[in-house]
């Protein structure tokens, strides 16, 4: 069959490199794709990702079964749609069902409605009552602004005045529904889980991200610095409990509703001392714990894929090894940065860098993009695959980039 994916990201990148070995994938093409996909995919750079006609066209002019959506903005707009009433078959939400991602509303009111644990929420849709909130709230308050934000939507108030800043923030531009949620405290982790309608495997193997940009757990949020699988110190009983409590009742919820849900569906999710309550959901994979966790996977992607839409049996297969992956971004991050500072040439094609934000310029490669690269280490223990990817950080680090030095330490020191 030929496959297409879609995304010039890091994830996508592990996307097609994961698919470009299955068996049952022909041809692979990646739509706008990046420097790092050229040996695994066709990449259609001229078609731009929102361009979503010309992407239909190409996809059946190019005798496409299957598209892969990696990113979370053609969910929300829609693409799976179009997609499916042109008769192809799509891995990825259509709009409605990604408002699970897009809408914090939508995902929070649903899970008040079927019992899912989740933070406690009010939402407001206009600056006066936000401000009246925050005079009589908790704290610390957690407040979010509805909608798409590449993880960088979210600020954690510890006072009053905290939290006033944040909501002059969201309210700059005008109106805006903002989520206020109460703080919850414990391990943060992710478990994806594959989803069609009622059906719903979560992987058994989950990955564990780093969102904010300095060591500790220090500085702004970000997209993701790094990540690394599997995550020892979250047991198996606490993925069977996310399992039982989470993953089941919202895919359950969202058929019920006549919104399903076919794709991966993010669980991020936080161990708190009453159990796991969720603190969002994506409709997609998460990037960089994609890069990771198809990095460790044994089996062929594309099959489960077809074993997910035909409702069979799908048993995810990891190697032994463990998988540690250090984002290099650029210095400003997830502010302000430059582009276009010169690399060292790089393996940018062999599974061991995931490229973010790179692209040709004649010769060289440079940065075109806020995160970077993602250096992927592997070893038979977390420490082994931590040291693995910190050599392949000293073989690209440059002045122009930042980096985390405490990537997998969660697990190292528990
Ligand atoms: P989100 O974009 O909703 O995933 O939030 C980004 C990050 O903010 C999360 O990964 C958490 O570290 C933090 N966060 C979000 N909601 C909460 C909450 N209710 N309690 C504590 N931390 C939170
Ligand atoms: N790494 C978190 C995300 O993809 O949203």
């Amino acid at each position: 069959m030929n496959v297409l994916v879609i995304g010039a990201g890091g994830r996508e990148h592990a996307l097609a490199y994961k698919l470009s070995q299955s068996a049952l994938v022909d041809e692979l093409y990646a739509i706008p794709g990046n420097v790092g996909m050229e040996k695994v995919a066709h990449v259609e750079s001229d078609i731009a990702e929102s361009d979503h006609k010309a992407i239909v066209d190409f996809a059946q002019s190019h005798d496409i079964e299957w598209v892969v959506i990696g990113p979370e903005q053609p969910l929300t707009d829609g693409l799976t749609d179009l997609l499916i009433e042109s008769g192809i078959k799509v891995f990825g939400p259509t709009r409605a069902a990604a408002q699970i991602e897009s809408s914090k509303t939508f995902a929070k009111a649903l899970m008040k409605k079927y019992d899912i644990p989740t933070a406690d929420y009010r939402s407001v849709t206009n600056k006066q009552d936000a401000l009246s909130y925050i005079q009589s709230c908790d704290y610390p308050v957690v407040v979010k602004k509805d909608g798409l934000a590449a993880g960088k939507g979210v600020i954690i108030a510890q006072n009053y005045d905290e939290a006033k800043e944040a909501v002059e923030q969201f309210y700059q531009n005008g109106d805006a529904r903002v989520i206020f949620e109460s703080y919850l405290e414990g391990e943060e982790f992710s478990l994806m889980t594959f989803v069609n309608g009622d059906y719903a495997v979560p992987f058994d193997c989950i990955a564990q991200d780093h969102k904010r940009a300095y060591d500790n757990d220090e500085g702004p949020n970000t997209g993701g610095m790094g990540a690394y699988c599997p995550v020892p110190h979250i047991s198996s009983d606490v993925i069977q409990q996310t399992n039982d409590l989470i993953a089941q009742p919202i895919v359950k919820a969202m058929d019920k509703e006549e919104v399903p849900f076919f794709g991966v569906l993010y669980i991020g999710a936080i161990l708190t001392k009453e159990g796991p309550k969720v603190i969002e959901f994506n409709a997609r994979f998460g990037d960089p714990e994609a890069q990771v966790l198809l990095t460790r996977m044994e089996s062929d992607l594309m099959q489960h894929i077809v074993d997910l839409y035909d409702k069979r049996e799908i048993h995810f297969e990891w190697k032994s090894d463990a998988v540690v992956g250090v984002m290099l971004a650029s210095k400003g991050y997830p502010g302000a940065y430059d582009k276009g500072a010169t690399l060292k040439d790089f393996p940018v094609d062999d599974g061991q860098y995931f490229i973010s934000g790179v692209k040709r310029d004649g010769e060289q490669l440079v940065t075109s993009g806020g995160r970077v690269v993602l250096a992927v280490g592997q070893g038979s223990t977390i420490q082994d695959a931590k040291t693995n990817a910190y050599d392949k950080v000293a073989q690209i680090e440059n002045e122009a980039l930042f980096y985390r030095n405490d990537i997998s330490d969660k697990a190292l020191n528990s």
